[in-house]
């Protein structure tokens, strides 16, 4: 039994560990997200079974159809690997309250409810053969089991609830499935409050189980990092990580005739990742597989693009360390990620103009990547004037070419010098 910490001295234990726990999820930038479950069959968004308000009886009818393809997590994590991703978030238990994997503490789930393989087995040994780190999503809201609701008025309900997500927990991390990277939990409806879950107790015991583990902010606890959804927005001072869907309307699978018109393509995507690498976070991006278990085909092209231009870029520009938001706006053509003294300029708009605006710091060299060409610049006060490269050296596999800019420090930019009320405040203020 773990000696139960108060809040206060779990949450300065929990922050004193962070930084090594954190260290590759910081690095990492770039993760799959994948929505699964018996939800898929109907195709209609995971949440199909509280917004068409289904009939529990017809709706295990339903998940009793659910006979994916053994191997298709391979298929995940192949793309995912592909796509430059370095890690997976599979929902192991969505709201409908169906385990994909084969589980004691709950029956319904795919192997004894469904005569199907256990796919989070499957899942984690997919991961490890790309190398990608393992993460499981796991809903505190759950439509199918009988005290879920209860909860919220009935306290005996809840302490067999309190129970059942324990035990499920402790299947999903007890060792059976190894060692688990992430916990990402997600909606924590009928209880509003972590005393309500018990969270503190409940995360506690998680980290017993998995000393290394990152756990999200949706247990009501803040934990190790936010989730903002479906926004790139940054969480101020705490580590972060955007969650998008592919097709912006639903997580859990749509046909390709619903979903392909909507759907990210791979200028779409990078410019995604280079929002959250620009404020210090992280993006998990969606797919929800078919039926089958087979990637949705909208998704495969763009990410195995972005993949292509993350093996010439990546290293440089997006993974690893990177120093958020300090430059914002110096070329109408472009944004920045940075490290350091090392400004890197992501066009994305094809211009054979290359001027930079606002630098009070002097600029080394200015170099285009990946060979590190460097090219000629002058710099006065107001700009950078570059000599463009030819066009046969511009990026040619989604037109997003990215330059290298070294200052001789930490670079220092005026965001506006073209408004000199700006500029100048405090003398026109005079
Ligand atoms: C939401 C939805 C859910 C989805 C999740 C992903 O909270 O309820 O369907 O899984 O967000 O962030």
């Amino acid at each position: 039994m773990v000696e139960i910490l108060s809040r206060p001295e779990y949450e300065k234990e929990v922050a004193n560990t962070r930084d090594d726990r954190m260290a590759w999820w910081r690095d990492a930038r770039f993760g799959m997200f994948i929505h699964f479950g018996a939800h898929t069959l109907l195709g209609r968004n995971e949440w199909v079974m509280a917004i068409e308000n289904w009939d529990i009886g017809e709706y295990e009818d339903v998940a009793r159809q659910f006979k994916p393809e053994p191997g298709c997590t391979r298929e995940w994590a192949k793309l995912a690997a592909e796509a430059g991703m370095k890690y997976m978030v599979l929902t192991t238990r969505h709201h409908e309250g169906f385990s994909l994997w084969d589980s004691q503490v709950n029956p319904y789930n795919v192997v004894a409810h469904s005569g199907g393989f256990d796919i989070v087995k499957e899942f984690v040994e997919s991961c490890h053969e790309f190398g990608l780190r393992v993460g499981f999503y796991f809903s505190l809201m759950d439509w199918h089991h009988p005290d879920s609701w209860r909860c919220a008025f009935d306290p005996e309900a809840r302490a067999r609830f309190q129970d059942f997500l324990t035990g499920m927990l402790k299947e999903l991390l007890g060792g059976a499935y190894g060692k688990i990277d992430i916990l990402w939990y997600d909606v924590s409806r009928p209880m509003e409050s972590h005393e309500g879950w018990g969270s503190l107790q409940m995360n506690q015991m998680v980290r017993d189980l998995q000393p290394d583990i990152i756990i999200n902010n949706r247990s009501k606890l803040d934990e190790d990092f936010s989730t903002p959804e479906e926004r790139l927005t940054a969480a101020e001072g705490k580590d972060w990580e955007a969650c998008m869907t592919f097709n912006r309307i639903s997580w859990g699978y749509l046909d390709s005739a619903q979903a392909a018109p909507y759907s990210y393509n791979s200028h779409g995507i990078l410019r995604m990742l280079h929002t959250v690498c620009e404020s210090g976070g992280n993006l998990l991006l969606n797919i929800g597989p078919r039926p089958d278990g087979g990637v949705p085909p909208e998704s495969i092209e763009p990410l195995q693009t972005v993949g292509r231009w993350l093996e010439v870029y990546g290293d440089a520009a997006v993974y690893g360390r990177l120093t958020p938001g300090q430059v914002s706006r110096a070329s109408g053509t472009g944004r920045f990620t940075q490290r350091g003294n090392k400004l890197y300029f992501w066009q994305f708009i094809h211009s054979d103009q290359l001027i930079f605006g606002g630098f009070e710091t002097k600029l080394k060299s200015i170099r285009l990547l990946p060979d590190r060409t460097p090219l000629d610049f002058t710099q006065t006060q107001r700009q950078i004037v570059v000599e463009p490269p030819s066009p046969d050296q511009y990026d040619s596999i989604v037109n997003i070419t990215v330059f290298e800019l070294e200052f001789e420090e930490m670079p220092v930019h005026h965001r506006c010098s073209a408004y000199p009320q700006l500029h100048l405040g405090e003398e026109l203020l005079k």
